[in-house]
């Protein structure tokens, strides 16, 4: 009789960074930016997405001359066919994707109260940051099932979580749909990391904390480079490592 064997298969080895493909997306400026440059220094190959072809161009020069190579591609988040196309032509290309990094949003209400925010705003809020991460998750996991391995990491923020009511009492009444949204990109990476593995593939988001950027503004504490950090440790994570977690300074933190 054949002998059974009841091992359980094999892990996968991870692939080594340079077999790696990420996608950071809104990665022509600001904490997208830095986490590609930074995620490119290890030797992946890096896809920066971007909605406006010539901001992509213009970044990928910039930083390949900080010794940083990567390959800007066209993508807006808020746009169904867009996703769609990138996706496509990232499985004709490389066939597999490693990393997703959802970083793109914009922050349309700034000192509008929940109250007094148009609807339309939230719904172009929700388009970019709530849509945009569950349409490239819903394509990259099945990607990355096929290989056995991938990061995704959520870029939020402490103000999605029911902390910031308790610690940042200063901003009650302000970007109620930034918030909503982020609230959502919580939500959706605790409920999307129950459905991976959670090994091979993990699913976590991040708060970078107040970083000067253009929607940080210039007196915010943080460099893009300190506030890239935990999102970059995200990506990288061994198996071992956290899914289904929101991280500030590469700490746990509440929801
Ligand atoms: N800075 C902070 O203090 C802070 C704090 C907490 C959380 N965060 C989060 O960190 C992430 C990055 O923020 P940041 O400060 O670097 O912001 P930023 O400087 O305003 O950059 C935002 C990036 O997202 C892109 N983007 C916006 N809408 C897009 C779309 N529909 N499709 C593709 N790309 C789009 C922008 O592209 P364009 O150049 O074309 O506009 C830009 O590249 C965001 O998720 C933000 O919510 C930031």
């Amino acid at each position: 009789m054949e002998r059974q064997d009841h091992r359980l298969p094999a892990q996968p080895d991870v692939p080594p960074p340079a077999a790696r493909v990420a996608l950071v997306t809104g990665g022509n400026r600001g904490i997208g930016r830095e986490i590609a440059r930074q995620l490119s220094r290890m030797g992946m190959t890096v896809l920066i997405g971007c909605r406006d072809p010539e901001k992509g161009e213009a970044a990928a020069e910039e930083l390949a001359r900080e010794g940083a190579p990567v390959r800007p591609e066209v993508l807006d988040v808020a746009s169904r066919s867009s996703v769609d196309a990138l996706m496509e032509r990232v499985k004709a290309t490389y066939g597999r994707l490693d990393v997703l990094v959802n970083n793109a949003a914009v922050l349309l209400d700034r000192g509008v109260p929940v109250l007094e925010v148009e609807e339309g705003v939230v719904r172009q809020t929700l388009e970019t940051n709530f849509f945009g991460p569950l349409r490239l998750i819903q394509a990259a996991v099945p990607l990355m099932r096929k290989h056995r391995y991938g990061r995704i990491v959520n870029v939020s923020s402490g103000l999605g979580t029911y902390q910031a009511f308790e610690l940042l009492p200063e901003l009650k009444g302000q970007s109620g749909a930034y918030r909503l949204s982020k609230s959502l990109l919580n939500y959706l990476t605790c409920l999307a990391a129950k459905e991976v593995d959670g090994r091979d593939i993990k699913i976590n988001a991040v708060c970078p904390g107040s970083v000067r950027t253009d929607m940080g503004g210039p007196d915010a504490p943080l460099s893009a480079e300190e506030g890239a950090d935990t999102a970059v440790w995200l990506a990288t994570v061994d198996a071992d490592g956290p899914n289904g977690g929101f991280f500030r300074y590469r700490e746990k933190a509440e929801w």
